[in-house]
Formats: C-alpha cells, sequence, structure tokens
C-alpha cells in the first residue's frame, strides 16, 4: 500500500486555544478514508489544513512527498476538494460554470468537461441554470468541478449533508468507484456512522481536536465479543447465576431481557445451568454491534481517559 497524504503530529492552536492536538494518519492510493466525530471535534479544521486553506501551528502534511508547508504548489496540484459550499455561478448553467473554471486551470478540455459531467450523472441538466438545481445536483456540479483536473486525492467534507436516501447512495457509489476504478485517495469527513460503515475501507475518530482511534472498518465492526440477549423467568435468578458463572461479563437487564457479553461456544453450558437452577429460557438472540455502539464505546472510554 502506497500512502499519498500524510498527517504528522499536525496541530492548531487558535487564540490560545488547541483545537487540533497532535493529529498524525496516512492514507493510501485507492482507499476511501472517513474522519468521523461529533460536531465541533476539528474535521472541517483539519480538512481546511489539508487543503491548504488555514495554517497549520506545527507537525507537517504532505500530499505525493511535497510538503504543504515548503511546497504548497506541488502538494495541492494533484487535490481536489470540497470543502464549504463550492461557489457557483447561479445564473450560469452548470456547463458553463465548469467551462469558467477550466479556464483558470491549465490543460482542461472540452472532452474532459463532457466526460466529467457523464461521469457525475448531470448530462440531462448541465445547460440549464444552476439556480434550478436540487441541492444534490449542486453537490454534483462541485464535485464535477474538483475532479476537472483529474486529482489522485479528493478531500469532501460532509459530502452527504443535505442530500436524501438516494442521492446519498449516489455519491457513496460513485466515491467507492473512483477509489476503486481511478486508484484515487479519498478523504470524506461524517458525524453519521452508518454512512461511513458502508462508504470507507479505514474510519478515523476525531474528538476534541484528537484522534482517539483508527481502524478498518470490517475489525471496526466485529472486533468485539458478541453479546446475547436471554429472554428468562426468573430474571433475578438469573442474574445471580450469571454473575457467579462469568465474573468479568458485562450483564445487562433490560425490558428485553438480560444481555451477556459471552463467546458463543458458552451457551450450550448456560442454558443448561439455566434449566438446572429452574429457570425458564424463553429465548436467545445475538445482539451484534452496530458502528454507532463502538464508536460511542470509543469515545466514552478514551475521551473518559483524556480528561483523567
Ligand atoms: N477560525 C476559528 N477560530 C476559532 N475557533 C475555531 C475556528 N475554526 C474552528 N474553530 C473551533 O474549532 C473546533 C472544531 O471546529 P470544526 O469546524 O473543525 O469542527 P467539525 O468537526 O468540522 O464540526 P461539524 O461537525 O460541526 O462540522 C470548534 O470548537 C470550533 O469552534
Ligand atoms: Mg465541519
Amino acid at each position: 500500500m502506497e500512502s499519498i497524504v500524510v498527517l504528522k503530529d499536525v496541530t492548531k492552536v487558535i487564540n490560545g486555544r488547541t483545537i487540533i492536538d497532535h493529529i498524525s494518519f496516512e492514507v493510501n492510493k485507492g482507499e476511501v478514508f472517513g474522519f468521523l466525530g461529533p460536531n465541533g471535534a476539528g474535521k472541517t479544521t483539519t480538512i481546511r489544513m489539508v487543503v491548504g486553506l488555514m495554517g497549520l501551528t506545527s507537525g507537517d502534511i504532505t500530499i505525493g512527498g511535497a510538503s504543504i508547508k515548503t511546497n504548497f504548489e506541488d502538494a495541492v496540484q494533484h487535490v481536489g476538494a470540497i470543502v464549504e459550499n463550492p461557489e457557483m455561478y447561479k445564473f450560469l448553467s452548470g456547463y458553463q460554470n465548469l467551462v469558467h473554471f477550466a479556464r483558470m486551470t491549465k490543460g482542461i478540455t472540452k472532452e474532459k468537461i463532457d466526460e466529467t459531467v457523464k461521469l457525475v450523472g448531470l448530462s440531462d441538466r448541465i445547460h440549464d441554470k444552476v439556480k434550478t438545481y436540487s441541492l444534490g445536483m449542486r453537490q454534483r456540479l462541485g464535485l464535477a468541478q474538483c475532479l476537472l483536473h483529474d486529482p489522485n486525492v479528493l478531500i469532501l467534507d460532509e459530502p452527504t449533508n443535505g442530500l436524501d436516501p438516494a442521492g446519498i447512495r449516489e455519491i457513496r457509489d460513485y466515491i467507492r468507484l473512483l477509489a476503486r476504478e481511478k486508484d484515487m485517495a479519498v478523504i470524506v469527513s461524517s458525524h453519521i456512522l452508518s454512512e461511513m460503515e458502508m462508504m470507507c475501507d479505514r474510519i478515523g475518530i476525531i474528538q476534541n481536536g484528537r484522534l482517539v482511534d483508527v481502524q478498518r472498518v470490517q475489525e471496526f465492526v466485529h472486533s468485539k465479543t458478541s453479546s446475547f440477549e436471554f429472554e428468562v423467568i426468573p430474571a433475578d435468578t438469573a442474574i445471580t447465576l450469571l454473575q457467579k458463572t462469568y465474573p468479568k461479563a458485562a450483564i445487562t437487564h433490560s425490558r428485553d431481557g438480560l444481555t451477556v457479553e459471552i463467546a458463543k461456544e458458552e451457551i450450550p453450558n448456560l442454558v443448561k445451568s439455566f434449566v438446572d437452577e429452574g429457570i425458564q429460557v424463553f429465548g436467545i438472540k445475538e445482539v451484534s454491534k452496530t458502528l454507532e455502539d463502538r464508536f460511542l464505546e470509543v469515545t466514552a472510554v478514551k475521551g473518559a481517559d483524556n480528561h483523567a
């Protein structure tokens, strides 16, 4: 795997407040990297630094080996980004907007514009005025604009913001396609976990300006012993028995039953013990952890550490 974007100890202090605190990570070619965190965590600020819209207080960022601090032009020349709402002329057509943008950048041909329009699925409406576009169409036009110069790094801050489910899915499929077919490195930010789960290869969780965890999406979802929910009566006796048998396991009692974090192999023995104790078993269900559960776990535990 070849890393193309490298952040090393990136730190930003504004008015004496540390907004970004020694963030380091690398993004590889052909990979979609998700930057996940709650409002105010520092996603946009980090992205602004990566694309050169804001200076670093300390640390460094290199893109394709070129430092954003000492070799800015080389670093950003292969980056396409949508950070704030892309500037569009509303009284011009989408096509005129792209032509206008192409004039400011060397080497963009008419063929390239046409190809890109097709790629983002705007062919039908590209000659209509931008003011008649829906939000999703504007997003796609923005995407077209930042793809015109064939970047090999694509950076999108909350790309699915404001889109309907169909629009979200399209953007998601499209982002995956760019990574897979064009070997692009893509960085996307979001605070919506389920979306990131479907879109990204790896996810970095940012909280209070710190990167608290980076994991492959697959590991993220499966990296815990599973939990099983038992519908049993009487619950009190069952809890006592569980505590005695698995003194270390987390046990929670809800309206639906008892949830215990144990390995699947334990179930036959446990059911036998229940029956031996005269406890009636009405149901057993595996409770899989969602990314959301994991996200909350990670931020709760590591967040607590941070404040220790
Ligand atoms: N120019 C600035 N001056 C002072 N504080 C700033 C500035 N830019 C960002 N901040 C602060 O930095 C923190 C991180 O903000 P940032 O916009 O990066 O968060 P975010 O993760 O993108 O949040 P959201 O999900 O709401 O977009 C916030 O506390 C914000 O108030
Ligand atoms: Mg933001």
